[in-house]
């Protein structure tokens, strides 16, 4: 009786194994047949084994397989009413509607910007660190020897949260938070937000990226700074572009210079380029050598260690780079435009 029962048990797998696979009709019949059919359909075989098991088992072995019985006949029941529908009738999917189109999320554009630059620093084995972008007035001005009430302060047009405490307005303070926490040999670049009080228009905005870099060790030299961002730049625009130093002026570096490129749309051709005006040179960043005091200030003696130190704008480099006319693009999140970039 054992037997028998094993038996029930194996069918009953083998035909719901043949109710998933039913697809039209015929096959549906077929599986009807192989089960149902009076005279070798394999219920009937089933009963007509009864009559080698014991009185005693007839009524459960009955039982068994009049419930397997019932089962499959429900079943076929169910698949005789189902197989009208879509998912059996392949002629009802229309395969000329148009599909659904999923939108994948990618990463914006200035920040994919941010992370070409990280790479090519970490390759020369730069750092990469991390400050506050709520600071005081010590770490974006007094430790970069920018004097109290000095006019120098006027060129970076400050948000003030209290007497002491402001939205940075450049990345530099960071120079200050990391000589004090680390030791030379230093070579870090410190890529982050920006605040200061602007009127948007195509050039300017109130929040931007900037890219702050910083090395200090023995020996460093202005030739240093000028292959590094030789080095950088290149990777960043094309190995041909053409780069010029220009003198400038700086509290926390002496010398300080301003770095050209030259102009990426009109390549100084045009005479009324809108980015250039004309000149063929666009001002990319603001670099020079860590002035002694700045040294001081963080207790790093200057007559052992020199350095060098550099800033740019993010925003405004991707700008040059994409050819925008209009910084604030970045920030409108038009879908049509952030959408090139993925
Ligand atoms: N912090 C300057 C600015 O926001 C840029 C800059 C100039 C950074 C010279 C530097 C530097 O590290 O050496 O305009």
């Amino acid at each position: 009786m054992v037997d028998l029962i094993k038996k029930i048990k194996v069918l009953r797998s083998n035909f719901d194994e043949g109710v998933a696979q039913v697809e039209d009709k015929e096959s549906l019949q077929e599986l009807r047949n192989t089960y149902l059919s009076r005279k070798k359909g394999r219920i009937t075989l089933l009963l007509k084994e009864m009559k080698n098991v014991s009185p005693e088992e007839k009524p459960e072995v009955g039982k068994k397989i009049n419930e397997f019985k019932i089962h499959v006949q429900q079943k076929l029941d169910e698949l005789d009413r189902e197989i009208e529908k879509p998912k059996y009738k392949g002629s009802q999917i229309d395969l000329t509607l148009p599909g659904k189109q999923r939108y994948r999320g990618a990463p914006h554009p200035i920040l994919k910007y941010k992370k070409r630059i990280e790479q090519i620093f970490l390759s020369m084995g730069f750092s990469i660190e991390d400050g506050p972008e709520i600071e005081t007035d010590y770490y974006n001005f007094g430790a970069l020897n920018f004097p109290p009430h000095h006019p120098a302060r006027d060129d970076w047009d400050t948000l003030y949260l209290t007497d002491d405490l402001l939205l940075r307005t450049h990345t530099s303070p960071v120079q200050i938070r990391v000589m004090e926490k680390k030791k030379p040999p230093i070579r870090m670049i410190n890529p982050g937000k920006v605040y200061r009080r602007e009127t948007p228009d195509p050039t300017h905005i109130p929040m931007f990226y900037q890219v702050e870099g910083l090395v200090v060790d023995f020996g460093i030299t202005f030739a240093h700074l000028k292959g590094t961002l030789e080095h950088f730049l290149k990777a960043l625009y094309h190995e041909k572009i053409k780069i010029r130093f220009r003198p400038s002026y700086f509290p926390f570096t002496e010398p300080s210079a301003e770095v050209d490129i030259e102009c990426t749309v009109c390549r100084g051709e045009e005479s009324k380029c809108r980015v250039c005006g004309g000149g063929g040179w666009i001002e990319i960043l603001g670099a020079g050598m860590v002035d002694p005091q700045v040294l001081k200030n963080v207790n790093i003696d200057p007559e052992k260690y020199s350095g060098f130190a550099f800033g740019m704008g993010i925003d405004r480099t991707a700008m040059f780079s994409f050819r925008i006319p209009d910084l604030r693009n970045f920030y409108e999140n038009d879908l049509r435009f952030i959408r090139q970039f993925s």
